[in-house]
């Protein structure tokens, strides 16, 4: 698929203020840092179109992009960011929740993971959390210019394998790199592939 427009939409506090309309929704979360809007903005081969930062807890709200006029990605706050204090934790927290549990154009969620670490119990309870709770996810290792090819693919397959002690299928995954645009044309395929089958 290629991305012809993306534009900024909307930063929301609460899925109240979301965009009312009823375009499909695609979702990217992850740890803060993992460089959630670093990908949407190599997807959207837009530079700033999502705002990064070397410092984390950047992303505070829902932002909705709309793209190709067609559907939104939305990048979310992190989780976790253990700087914050537990008020601004928690209320990140249930805005995160809420738009996961409650938006109804919420067609997939793209869990970030940086490919350099093993699995953490944090980002492995959000991903329990998802299945438990219904909501169809895919798995997006980030960074993946930080290791060589064949250590990333082991890194990414053994993240993987740890979620068999609980889950007999597992999501698709894809293992990506925001710096050499690795993986950009593997999840927009999937992008196009679920947006057909909503037509
Ligand atoms: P929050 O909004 O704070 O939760 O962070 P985020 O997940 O949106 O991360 P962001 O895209 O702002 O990126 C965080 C840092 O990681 C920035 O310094 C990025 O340049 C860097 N980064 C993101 N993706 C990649 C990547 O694929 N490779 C490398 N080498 N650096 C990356
Ligand atoms: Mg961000």
């Amino acid at each position: 698929m290629i991305i012809k427009k993306s534009e900024f939409t909307i930063s929301s506090p609460s899925i109240a203020r979301c965009p009312s309309d009823t375009k499909a929704e695609y979702a990217f979360i992850g740890r803060s840092n993992v460089g959630k809007s670093s990908l949407i903005n190599m997807l959207c081969n837009h530079k700033g179109l999502a705002k990064t930062s070397a410092k984390p807890g950047k992303t505070l709200l829902i932002n909705h992009f709309i793209i190709n006029n067609e559907w939104y990605l939305v990048d979310l706050p992190g989780y976790g960011y253990a700087k914050n204090s537990k008020t601004v934790r928690n209320k990140l927290e249930q805005m995160i929740a809420q738009y996961i549990l409650q938006r109804k154009q919420l067609v997939n969620v793209f869990v970030l993971i940086d490919i350099r670490h093993e699995q953490q119990k944090i980002d492995r309870e959000f991903v329990d959390w998802l299945g438990e709770s219904n909501i169809p996810f895919s798995i997006i290792f980030t960074k993946a210019d930080k290791l060589s090819p064949s250590k990333a693919k082991s890194n990414a397959l053994l993240w993987m394998k740890k979620l068999e002690d609980r889950w007999e299928a597992l999501p698709p995954y894809f293992i990506t790199s925001a710096e050499t645009k690795a993986g950009k044309e593997e999840v927009l395929d999937y992008i196009e592939q679920i947006n057909n089958t909503l037509e």
